[in-house]
């Protein structure tokens, strides 16, 4: 079957630029996350989220970070956006619709970033709406905090709720297979994919993918059942 032509070779061009573009944004959304986590994980200290407070504080207040708070949604707006328009190219240049799915020596994730890619976005949502839509004033703020930067009372809140932390919980799935790709994706654009080094960034991207979901998952998991 003759595939159709869509448009000129410039076409092919941008597209990775895109890529680029898309995977820049992506490993600056891989680093935040290991802060996000590091720090978030100063809530199941035992000391009833003092040292997770401090940390708030001095991130809040630096100005440093408030600028990388503009760029990584500039980062989160750029990756989400160039990941619809890469999925609507690869939709439409798709010659027929397959009838048996194809055997490909691609991993199985690679298939479901745009989905994986969907729930995460709807979780972000809900997540923001949790805490950061209260710092930014969007949303009132509860009755069981005492000011908007109370981050570890909302946590509270949230997780001992078992729906959310159940929410929270599918959502590290999703975000864990994701970045397993996500990790891999990066090094194939910037052409770091070697013969040589497949097999170790494989293995790196498994731990790191693990490392998010499982050590974000710890957070509800302490509210749930072990916080007092
Ligand atoms: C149990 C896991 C998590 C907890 C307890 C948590 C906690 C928080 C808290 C307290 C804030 C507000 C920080 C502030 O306004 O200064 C926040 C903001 C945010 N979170 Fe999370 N988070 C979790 C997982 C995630 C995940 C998996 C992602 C990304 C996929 C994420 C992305 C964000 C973003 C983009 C913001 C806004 C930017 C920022 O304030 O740093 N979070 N999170």
């Amino acid at each position: 079957m003759k595939q159709k032509n869509y448009g000129p070779r410039t076409l092919l061009v941008s597209s990775l630029t895109k890529k680029y573009i898309m995977a820049a944004a992506g490993i600056f959304l891989m680093l935040f996350l290991i802060m996000h986590l590091a720090t978030n994980l100063l809530m199941l200290m035992g000391d009833d989220g003092k040292a997770f407070e401090k940390a708030v504080k001095f991130l809040t207040q630096n100005p440093l970070i408030k600028i990388m708070e503009y760029v990584l949604f500039g980062a989160f707006l750029i990756h989400i956006l160039i990941g619809v328009v890469l999925e609507f190219y690869n939709y439409r240049a798709r010659p027929v619709k397959y009838k048996e799915p194809l055997r490909s020596e691609a991993s199985p994730f690679s298939k479901f970033m745009i989905h994986t890619g969907i729930i995460i976005l709807i979780f972000l949502v809900l997540h923001l709406w949790h805490f950061f839509f209260i710092r930014l004033g969007v949303v009132a703020i509860p009755e069981f905090a005492a000011h908007e930067k109370d981050f570890f009372n909302m946590a509270i809140h949230t997780f001992t709720n078992p729906l959310y932390s159940a929410i929270y919980l599918i959502s590290f799935v999703f975000l864990g297979f994701h970045l397993k790709h996500a990790f891999q994706s990066a090094f194939q654009t910037f052409g770091l994919f070697h013969n040589k080094y497949n097999r170790v960034i494989k293995i790196v991207a498994t731990i790191y993918a693990l490392a998010i979901a499982i050590g974000f998952s710890i957070i509800p998991v302490y509210f749930l059942f072990f916080f007092e």
